[in-house]
């Protein structure tokens, strides 16, 4: 027995050393190479082009380290070729692209991938995308993105996970290790971004200005980038918008201080789209060249698409402005990124085979059931799942409309594969369509008598709105949420005919749809679902598949309320509801207020539907809630149970979700913050202990000391299938 266990060890040993020594390998091989390289060279690596004929010559100078946006696999080999064949010393590109929610299978946006709360399925539809992406000679992709967004305005809250802290980072992780794999020729190198505050753009005017305190951004923003970063993503990007005065791309606390030598992260820093450039406009850089001192201070390792690296570098560092040795460092971590990819051992595409990954009816299946568990019910009278449905009404413009259910940056997304609502539900339905508004924003409502007439000869309706893909995303940001063009007025009509409507929306952020609810039987929100989204949503219509997706995201009543998201403070005078709201109550003659709480006279203190919300066909029963003691150490574990009961008749899934209040702080704590969530699955009528094991160390925080540390005092614990319902258990913390 011994003698196994000496071996064992040896074995150990020697791995260890091995691996070491594997690991030294690479960085004498950088050290070599660096050796080898002009300045001109050097600076070479740190420039990011995008795709286009002449960048032959840039590359066979070695003037370019990566390139995006070419996704042709021969183009892809033409150009590597020169890379490795042609440059002098046959550094090969690095090849980069926006693989943000799927590469050709399109998974549902990011935001609707956060509804699923699986974070288990997100890392598999990021493996997928790796998969069919390095086929086609990707192996850098600009995902995820970790922004924190608490306005729907916002057109870029499709792309992330939400308003939720703990969320993101999970999201984030599961997304990292996704698209990294084992670190295999599939592998893709994910870029964390946007680093950092971005999503809290001043009214949700992209590439606006941000005033996040150092406490928010560590206590709300960084969590899922550190996460990322834990979780080995190899890149960041940094952001457009200007903290606190200083963008991203030129902010060496940020950069310098936090990432590299606080979290020690060792990978590859880019800038976003010209944010080196940019800098000039925000006015903190008089021109390129300073501001291309500024980004390589910060210690920002790859310029996209600024130029300014190229241009400046070399004469910053003769007039000692900046050091040779900044210079190495960036193109040290850019080599390492290559040599980690095998690209140097192999660089090119097999073309013959770069199509076979794509559509595998594995990763359809995948984005199926993604789309599936992403979709949020928000309202059912009853009439879903379809029962007693022969013929079936299916209009709006969101039901036929197969490159818009992709959703934004589906660049290379095929709408050709989408299987849309219309298609999927005809197979089992006698369907009448009529597509009652063109798209989206068709404010014509020439169509709409015919969809009316036409629900009065069905036994249901159901109306797909939404958002075109292009209504979110990049730049485009929206000051109205409700319902674009004739659509509200489309529902309405289909319900002065017909007795069960069901609308389903895809669309890119939560919309304020409660004029629409009222118009309706049922409300499902699927977000864009991607390509198999119609075969997702005729599932869950059908009750073959049952809603279990939780909302990543507070539903607002109007746009006029953002921003508003529940892990937020209390104030001193908080409104818990006990206040009537105006629209309700008429003020009477000379009153002049209903209160001196925080909340909108004309609507309320509350959201439309809070974070973590979602229905199912069947209802759960929580009770039992209970911890093992009343008091702990900070070291210790808060063990958690209750009971979940599935009492309805569907056998289904629920997101059980947990949360906790510290309530007296060296600074004031939030309200709630979701701090655990299980998927837990339940056939009717069964119940299960569900339980948490939650470290004490994680109700750490930035505290008034400037550190983290978890502060004595007492909390409050909820587990809940929403972050507004339950009743709390207290314990304290010695
Ligand atoms: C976006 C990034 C994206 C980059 C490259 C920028 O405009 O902000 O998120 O990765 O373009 O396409």
């Amino acid at each position: 027995m011994k003698k196994t266990i000496y071996s064992l060890v040896a074995i150990a040993f020697l791995a260890t050393v091995a691996g070491c020594s594997a690991k030294d390998d690479t960085e004498k091989k950088i050290d070599r190479l660096i050796s080898k390289m002009t300045l001109h060279e050097k600076v070479g690596q740190m420039n990011q082009l995008s795709g286009g004929e002449w960048l032959a010559e840039a590359v066979e100078k070695g003037e370019v380290g990566s390139i995006l946006n070419c996704t042709d696999p021969a183009e892809l080999n033409r150009i590597q070729r020169i890379a490795v064949e042609k440059s002098r010393l046959g550094i090969p590109l690095l090849i980069a692209r926006d693989v943000i929610h799927g590469f050709k299978t399109i998974f549902p946006i990011p935001l609707g991938l956060a509804a699923t709360f699986d974070p288990e399925l997100v890392e598999k539809g990021a493996r997928i995308a790796a998969v069919e992406a390095s086929a086609n000679g990707i192996r850098w992709t600009f995902s995820p993105m970790l922004d924190i967004a608490r306005d729907p305005r916002w057109g870029r809250i499709a792309e992330g996970s939400g308003e939720d802290p703990y969320l993101d980072a999970m999201m984030g992780a599961a997304m990292v290790r996704g698209y990294q794999g084992n670190g295999d020729s599939t592998s893709v190198a994910a870029c964390i971004k946007h680093f950092v505050g971005y999503g809290a753009a001043e009214g949700g005017r992209d590439y606006n200005t941000t005033e996040i305190t150092e406490r928010s951004l560590r206590n709300i923003y960084f969590p899922a980038f550190k996460a990322g970063v834990d979780a080995g993503a190899m890149t960041l990007m940094t952001s457009f918008n200007a903290n606190d005065g200083i963008p991203s791309t030129g902010n060496k606390w940020l950069v310098k201080d936090v990432l590299r030598d606080e979290w020690g992260f060792g990978g590859i820093v880019v800038t976003d789209w010209n944010s080196a450039g940019e800098m000039i406009a925000h006015g903190f850089a008089s021109d390129l060249k300073e501001a291309t001192e500024e980004a390589l201070d910060a210690g920002v390792d790859m310029d996209m698409m600024s130029y300014g690296y190229i241009s400046f570098i070399e004469e910053l560092v003769k007039e000692k402005k900046i050091s040779e040795k900044q210079v190495d460092n960036a193109v040290r971590n850019i080599l390492r990124l290559k040599f980690k990819l095998g690209l140097f051992d192999n660089p090119y595409i097999d073309e013959a085979r770069a199509g076979e990954t794509l559509y595998a009816p594995e990763h359809l299946e995948a984005a199926k059931q993604s789309a599936i568990e992403g979709a949020v019910l928000l309202k059912n009278d009853g009439v879903l799942p379809l029962k007693d449905v022969r013929t079936l009404l299916v209009t709006g413009p969101l039901a036929d409309a197969p490159y818009e259910q992709l959703g934004t940056w589906a660049f290379d997304g095929d709408e050709t594969h989408t299987v849309t609502p219309l298609e999927a539900l005809k197979k089992d339905f006698n369907v009448i369509y009529e597509p009652g508004t063109e798209y989206s924003r068709d404010k014509s409502t020439a169509l709409v008598a015919r969809a009316r007439s036409a629900a009065a000869r069905v036994d249901a309706a159901v109306v797909f709105v939404g958002e075109e893909a292009i209504l979110s995303g990049e730049a485009h940001s929206l000051s109205d949420l409700n319902l674009q063009g004739a659509q509200s007025e489309l529902i309405a009509a289909v319900k002065q005919s017909c007795k069960k409507v069901i609308v389903v929306v895809m669309a890119g952020r939560p919309l304020t749809i409660g004029r629409d609810l009222e118009n309706c039987d049922a409300m499902l929100y699927s977000f864009h679902p991607g390509t198999m989204g119609g075969e997702a949503i005729a599932e869950l219509l059908e009750g073959k598949a049952v809603p279990s997706g939780k909302s990543p995201v507070t539903f607002l009543k109007t746009a006029g309320q953002a921003p508003m998201y529940y892990n937020h403070f209390n104030t001193g005078r908080p409104n818990n509801g006990s206040e009537t709201l105006l629209d309700d109550i008429p003020l009477k003659a000379g009153q002049t207020s209903l209160g001196c709480t925080s909340y909108y006279l004309d609507s309320g203190y509350g959201p439309l539907f809070p974070f973590g919300y979602g229905l199912s066909y069947t209802t759960f029963d929580y009770s039992n809630l209970d911890i093992d003691k009343s008091s702990y150490s900070a070291k210790d574990t808060v063990r958690v149970s209750v009971d979940l009961k599935n009492t309805g008749e569907y056998d289904a899934t629920e997101v059980v979700q947990l949360y906790v209040r510290d309530l007296v702080g060296s600074v004031v704590r939030p309200v709630k913050e979701l701090k655990g969530f299980q998927r837990v699955e339940l056939k009717a009528g069964e119940t299960k202990a569900v339980t948490f094991a939650l470290p004490v160390a994680d109700l750490a925080f930035w505290t008034a000391g400037n550190d983290y540390s978890v502060e004595p005092g007492d909390f409050q614990l909820w587990v809940a299938g929403d972050s507004a319902t339950g009743d709390p258990v207290s314990f304290s913390v010695k």
